[in-house]
């Protein structure tokens, strides 16, 4: 059985990571969509509310399963007896970070199997980041997120977002 992870932020899930999901769904036999920790990252959404969307953005996918792992990728493959660790790729930037990483996860896992799938056109500037910066400001993000979360992230950060985006504002005039 051809098991693969596909892992990420997922600050939220966007259109390019269900891409990416519905690829490795018709691949593999079965699919692993694991939140890991970036350590560079800090988070609008709780590790919960992430889980959230992608389990909604994923039930269609039969054979992709949701979880939450606070550790290393390779500790997550070895637990689960894969060897395939899938990455989404939107351009230069990304290849030579993932080569990076795919450099030390080797280290750590010779027998890792490292898969690049390239983005398509319409989703290739899409990124959490947009994403988050247009919530933060008010704005609706929901043409870059999957159908099935369309509508639930401005409802996630209202008031609570609202406060901090003036704090920073008034911090960023001052200074
Ligand atoms: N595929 C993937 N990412 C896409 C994408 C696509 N098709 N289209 C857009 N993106 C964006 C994401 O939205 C995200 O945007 P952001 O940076 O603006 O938030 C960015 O590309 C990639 O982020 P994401 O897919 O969430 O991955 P990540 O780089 O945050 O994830 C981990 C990295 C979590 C997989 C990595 O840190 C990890 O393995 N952590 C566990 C610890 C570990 O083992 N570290 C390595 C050895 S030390």
């Amino acid at each position: 059985m051809k098991k693969c992870v596909f892992a990420g932020t997922f600050d939220p899930v966007t259109k390019g990571h269900e891409e990416i999901i519905a690829k490795c769904s018709s691949l593999f036999d079965e699919v692993i969509v694991a939140i890991c920790v970036n350590v560079n990252k800090t988070t609008m959404f709780s590790v919960e509310k992430r889980l959230d969307f992608l389990r909604a953005t994923c039930a269609k996918y039969p054979n992709v399963k949701v979880l939450f792992h606070e550790g290393l990728l390779v500790d997550l493959l070895k637990s689960e007896g894969a060897i395939y660790n899938v990455r989404g790729l939107r351009n230069g930037r990304d290849y030579e970070y993932e080569n990076e990483m795919n450099f030390v996860n080797s280290e750590l896992m010779p027998e890792i199997v490292t898969i690049y799938i390239p983005c398509s056109d319409p989703n290739v500037q899409i990124s959490s980041s947009v994403v988050r910066e247009l919530l933060k400001f008010g704005k609706n993000a929901d043409r870059y997120v999957p159908a099935e979360i369309k509508g639930k992230l401005s409802d996630e950060i209202k008031g609570k977002l609202s406060d901090e985006t003036k704090g920073k504002l008034s911090a960023d005039i001052k200074s």
